[in-house]
């Protein structure tokens, strides 16, 4: 396949960015988007050109660092799916592609498609952590946990902090993002002795962060590559109410 590429490119946060056109050639329908823009960009190092910057580390959809918006959709906008692990086979010989970097705020552009995400690792420090000892591998099974709560844990836990949510969202809100680590936690009896506290100051750093609030648009879910449920979003709501009658915070 051939394609026409509109990338935006900016050398870094403190230059005015702009869309540069490049040619993919030669591109297999089995390569990955990410396989296309190395060709792209071996292309560019061989004529001497500036390579296009853009995130990634395991190309398997787990690790979330791989994040841009492919024509007008964070990760491209196939349900369940991370830029990396999106394949060249969903578009045509002919097409062409627009990449934009996450647009929001509170993630600044680095670098062409590459962002600071650190408002996440920020939000995390707040409260997204136990305290309690969980002690050694057999002790986990001594506490009992309902399989409806480990199950729902499990899926709140499979956040990779990729921040499309944040990308998607006109308000660029990260409550997605914010209230499934609060889930992951606050589902589980080891995660109990902070519930409260938890919630109180990682909605506090989200704010401070400067993402937008919630509007029940609901784009999070719809682009979040892992699928997670907009009634995170409902039960840290509950939560922070809870935690505002008990006088936390
Ligand atoms: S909630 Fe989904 S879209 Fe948001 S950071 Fe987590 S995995 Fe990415
Ligand atoms: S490179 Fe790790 S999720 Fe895409």
């Amino acid at each position: 396949m051939n394609l026409t590429l509109h990338v935006w490119r900016q050398k870094n946060a403190q230059s005015e960015g702009r869309f540069v056109t490049y040619q993919a050639k030669n591109i297999i329908p089995d390569m990955s988007f990410l396989e296309m823009l190395d060709v792209v960009n071996q292309e560019l190092i061989m004529k001497g050109e500036e390579p296009i910057a853009f995130e990634h580390d395991c190309r398997e959809g787990i690790c979330g660092s791989c994040g841009m918006v492919i024509n007008g959709y964070p990760h491209g906008g196939h349900r369940g799916t991370t830029a990396c692990q999106l394949h060249m086979r969903h578009f045509k010989d002919g097409d062409t592609i627009t990449i934009e970097p996450w647009r929001a705020r509170a993630f600044p552009v680095m670098k062409d498609l590459i962002v600071d995400r650190s408002a996440f690792d920020r939000i995390i420090q707040a409260g997204g952590f136990i305290s309690a000892n969980t002690g050694v591998a057999q002790d986990a099974n001594a506490i009992l946990v309902p399989k409806q709560n480990a199950d729902a844990a499990m899926d709140a836990a499979a956040c990779i902090g990729c921040g499309a949510c944040v990308a998607a969202c006109p308000n660029a809100s990260a409550m997605l993002f914010t209230a499934a680590k609060i889930a992951h936690l606050g589902l589980l009896p080891q995660g109990q002795p902070e519930r409260y506290t938890r919630v109180v100051r990682m909605v506090e750093q989200m704010d401070k962060e400067g993402f937008g609030g919630c509007t029940n648009i609901g784009e999070c879910a719809a682009a979040c590559p892992k699928v997670i449920p907009l009634d995170v979003i409902a039960r840290m709501n509950r939560d922070l109410l809870v935690a505002k009658i008990k006088g936390v915070g």
